[in-house]
């Protein structure tokens, strides 16, 4: 237990029953890493703790929270939609305007299949991407996160990438090649020497998960003429950037369609669901039963409900003004509480989606990241936690729909006492 588990007596009782039956009292591992904390409940952009505190929440269920905890228009429909039942082993009417509106409000694709987390919309890209290609091979980027499956999941170690977990398979890993990225030419090179047996090339358009980096100015163009000129399928992972950093995502923002791309998160508002989409020529595969992709729990009705009341709400009132605005004002007054306590705080990165950290480094790839004090701010984020700032070691802060200007006042009055008595 990370934080100082005194002040959380109720937390850690919680914690120690659920150690019981649960490995590490958790049930991802992702949250082995944040403090044992409980709620009891989320409230727009603030959350409650078994323990009576409140919480300002940046860290918004690691992304999906996009339209703040409890969004009652999406709990309304998911309610209505479950009453006659959620899953019927055949078809119903919501998966059609679930689907409709995904295309629609992202523009490019045509088609669309849902499944239940990104991991799984990952895997059916990629199964998709050999299948079109008839090649094994896909090109990843350091740093980029794509789900916690044997075939994608990495850390760097003494001999370069390889596997993250004890009982993966490092053989799963044989046919990824790993690349800087924002390095066009490194693409480019690759795709020379060994394109006829590249399948797909798989990147967040947006490295949110490492550091919040974006596309250096006309790298994703690159990315995209070399992709056409090698018969190489590209993959956006939008898993984070879909929906986030405007209603058509990283594609529209920056103006390059991949072939397939894969979303969640910010997609259903919190209910688990992810989708992949993709232009007809590719997707219709899976149409033919050529090939497979399955799910018992695709495209249920509770999944379909969600991502139909979060999209018309996305669409009917977008949140992107004020997302930009909240965000870009927290962005500043962090860097003004680091020159006023002469710290050298950076916060960097997009008003929907930043990271703090400590240092000035260029950032620009997963390799020039690690010049910040990342582990002097997995301290700090300890600290904010124990004052009411809810967020990730990691230095990702997500900024929902109802963050607004008291969060703004909250959150940065509790980073600057955080400060005062943390340094
Ligand atoms: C870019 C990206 N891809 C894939 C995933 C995996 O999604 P999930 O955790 O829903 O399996 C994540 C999760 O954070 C992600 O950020």
């Amino acid at each position: 237990m990370s934080t100082d588990a005194r002040r959380h007596p109720r937390s850690r009782e919680l914690h120690r029953r659920a150690s019981r039956h649960t490995p590490g009292g958790v049930h991802s591992n992702v949250r082995l890493a944040g403090p044992r904390i409980f709620f009891e409940s989320g409230n727009g952009p603030w959350l409650r703790s078994v323990d009576g505190d409140d919480y300002v929440d940046y860290l918004l269920g690691q992304g999906p929270n996009f339209l703040g905890h409890a969004p009652q228009a999406v709990v309304q429909a998911v309610h209505e939609a479950s009453r006659t039942g959620v899953i019927f082993g055949g078809q119903h009417e919501l998966e059609i305007e679930a689907a409709e509106l995904v295309c629609s409000t992202l523009r490019w694709p045509d088609m669309v299949r849902f499944c239940v987390s990104g991991t799984e919309a990952v895997q059916a890209a990629f199964r998709l991407a050999r299948a079109v290609t008839g090649r094994t091979r896909i090109v990843r980027f350091e740093g980029h996160y794509h789900g916690w499956l044997d075939n994608v999941l990495m850390a760097l170690g003494d001999d370069g990438w390889g596997v993250a977990s004890a009982g993966q398979l490092a053989g799963h890993l044989d046919d990824f090649v790993v690349l800087p990225w924002n390095d066009a030419d490194r693409l480019a090179t690759v795709l020379a020497e060994e394109g006829e047996r590249i399948a797909a090339v798989v990147m967040e358009p947006v490295m949110i998960n490492a550091g919040v980096i974006e596309p250096l100015p006309g790298y994703l163009q690159r990315v995209r003429e070399l992709c056409t000129s090698h018969g190489v399928v590209l993959i956006f992972d939008e898993v984070l950037s879909g929906f986030r950093l405007g209603l058509d995502g990283a594609a529209g923002r920056y103006g390059v369609t991949p072939d397939l791309a894969t979303y969640a998160k910010a997609l259903a508002a919190g209910w688990p669901v992810a989708a992949l989409a993709g232009r007809a020529e590719l997707m219709e595969r899976f149409g033919t039963g050529e090939v497979n992709h399955s799910g018992t729990f695709n495209g249920s009705v509770v999944a379909t409900a969600a991502v139909k009341a979060s999209l018309e709400l996305l669409r009917d009132n977008p949140p992107y003004a004020g997302i930009e605005e909240h965000g870009t004002a927290l962005m500043a007054g962090i860097r003004e509480l680091g020159q006023s306590y002469g710290v050298p705080l950076r916060a960097a990165g997009l008003p929907a989606a930043f990271h703090v950290s400590f240092g000035d480094a260029e950032v620009v790839d997963y390799r020039s990241l690690q010049q910040l004090d990342l582990a002097r701010y997995e301290d700090l984020a300890e600290a904010l936690v124990d004052h009411g700032v809810w967020v990730a070691s990691r230095g990702v802060w997500y900024v929902s729909a109802t963050h607004g200007p008291g969060e703004l006042d909250a959150a940065l009055t509790r980073f600057a006492k955080t400060l005062t008595e943390w340094l």
